[in-house]
């Protein structure tokens, strides 16, 4: 079998590396990739917005199945573009993957399917907007309704920055089209989960959810990043979430056929865990980064991955499965200098060797004229460290991204903190009594 991944980040290093752990004579592409994709893939240098490109070499090559990581390539149409040339492609629609891109439409489909999500206004103008945020009160958020790259969520503590932040995207044309058209909405308040499902449309296969950790800094402080770590396997994802979350994505993708678009692919739910119950901050249309590069060393599913997403792209059943965790994972990003507002490029990075617990996913890396590895990203790489416990994934992810060496590298030490003190609550309950 031949397959396609198309993207060049760490979310595919870590697809790739799972498809070909899977497989090992699985016969793999990547486009672009990056220098840690071509140690297990052909690697061809076609940019992933070059649709026509991407076309032909899935026909040229006779690919059995392309996957699309990122989201711009569904936003503007690749799985459209495939499946009218008949050619097997795992993703969305680009109407479909309008639940990702707009999140006003987002918005409007939630309300209409009964999906738990924040109360919401949308609005163009700065008046509306501004009073919008006073209805709610602060602490609000205000979103940038299109692509920002993760980063057009302001969450305002007070009603001064929140007229700020609707200045900035109605006026100031900080997130340009994105920003446009702002949604004003209500904070929640909890812990937030990341759900992926795999789908046809119809049938899904959910997968264990795990926690990102947005913020750039330890103890979740600093600027909104596009993630700087993950981990699961998260306590708070119980069986009862899991039927709250299998609701959700029941009712969402109901919602999608009913109006024409039927989502096949991955559906990621972004949820708040709320005393009120599992509410949707948001849905992507594609895996998440960098929760696939903790996910993929630790998933269990049967069938398998590949043939779970093969049949969704080709219309097939899906068999009523879920996926597992065999162990915890816990994955820690490691940013370039000046990350996340201007990442330096260019440093040379010297890797640690891994070890039998330790897989690194490379991102922001690139080969110089001289062969060697130097950063070329903001997220140059994540350390995904598999224990039996979060406790030990915890030390080895960090033992690992400390010895990655490159100029101006920097990283959280604190991924999986909240399942940490978890633990160490009860383990305390535990040896007090
Ligand atoms: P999004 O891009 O919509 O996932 O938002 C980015 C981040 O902003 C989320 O992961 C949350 O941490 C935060 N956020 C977004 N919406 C809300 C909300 N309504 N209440 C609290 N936090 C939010
Ligand atoms: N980690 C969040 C995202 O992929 O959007």
């Amino acid at each position: 079998m031949r397959v396609l991944i198309v993207g060049g980040g760490g979310r595919e290093h870590a697809l790739a590396w799972k498809l070909r752990r899977d497989d090992p004579t699985l016969e793999l592409i990547a486009a672009p990739g990056n220098p840690g994709i071509a140690e297990l893939a052909e690697c061809v240098p076609i940019a992933v917005g070059d649709l026509a490109a991407l076309e032909q070499l899935a026909r040229e090559r006779t690919v059995d199945l392309t996957v699309v990581g990122p989201e711009a390539p569904l936003a503007a149409g690749i799985v459209d573009r495939f499946r009218a040339a008949g050619l097997p492609v795992f993703g969305p629609t680009r109407a479909a993957a309008e639940i990702e891109t707009s999140k006003a439409f987002a918005k409007h489909l939630m309300v209409e399917a009964g999906v738990p999500t924040a109360r919401a206004e949308i609005h163009t103008r700065v008046a509306d907007a501004r009073a919008a945020a006073r209805r709610f009160g602060a602490p609000v958020v205000v979103k940038a309704s299109g692509l920002a790259a993760g980063k057009g969520v302001i969450v305002c503590r007070s009603l001064d920055e929140a007229d700020r932040a609707i200045n900035d995207m109605l006026e100031g044309n900080r997130f340009g089209a994105a920003g446009a058209e702002v949604v004003v909405e209500e904070f929640m308040e909890g812990e937030e989960l990341s759900v992926f499902a795999i789908t046809n449309g119809t049938d899904f296969v959910l997968l264990p959810g795990l926690q990102d950790h947005k913020r750039l800094l330890d103890g979740d402080r600093g600027p909104n990043t596009g993630g700087m770590g993950a981990y699961l396997p998260v306590g708070l994802a119980t069986a009862d979430v899991e039927a709250e979350v299998s609701r959700i994505v029941r009712r969402t993708l109901d919602a999608l056929h009913a109006q024409g678009r039927p989502f096949t692919g991955l559906l990621y739910a972004g949820l708040m865990l709320t005393s009120d119950g599992a509410k949707v901050v948001e849905f992507n249309c594609r895996f998440g980064d960098p929760e696939t590069q903790a996910l993929m060393p630790v998933l269990d599913v049967d069938p398998p991955l590949l043939a779970l997403m093969s049949a969704a792209a080709r219309d097939e059943p899906l068999p009523r499965t879920a996926g597992r965790t065999s162990g915890a994972c816990i994955t820690t990003v490691v940013a370039a200098a000046g990350y996340p507002e201007a990442p330096r490029t260019g440093d040379p990075i010297t890797l640690p060797d891994t070890t039998s617990e330790t897989v690194i996913f490379q991102a922001g890396t690139a080969r110089d004229a001289a062969g060697r590895l130097v950063t070329a990203g903001g997220r140059v790489l994540a350390v995904s460290a598999v224990a039996p416990t979060i406790a030990d994934a915890h030390r080895a992810s960090l033992r690992a991204a400390e010895r990655v060496r490159f100029a101006g590298s920097h990283h959280r030490s604190d991924i999986g903190w909240r399942e940490l003190a978890r633990h160490a609550s009860v383990d305390a309950g535990a040896a007090g009594d």
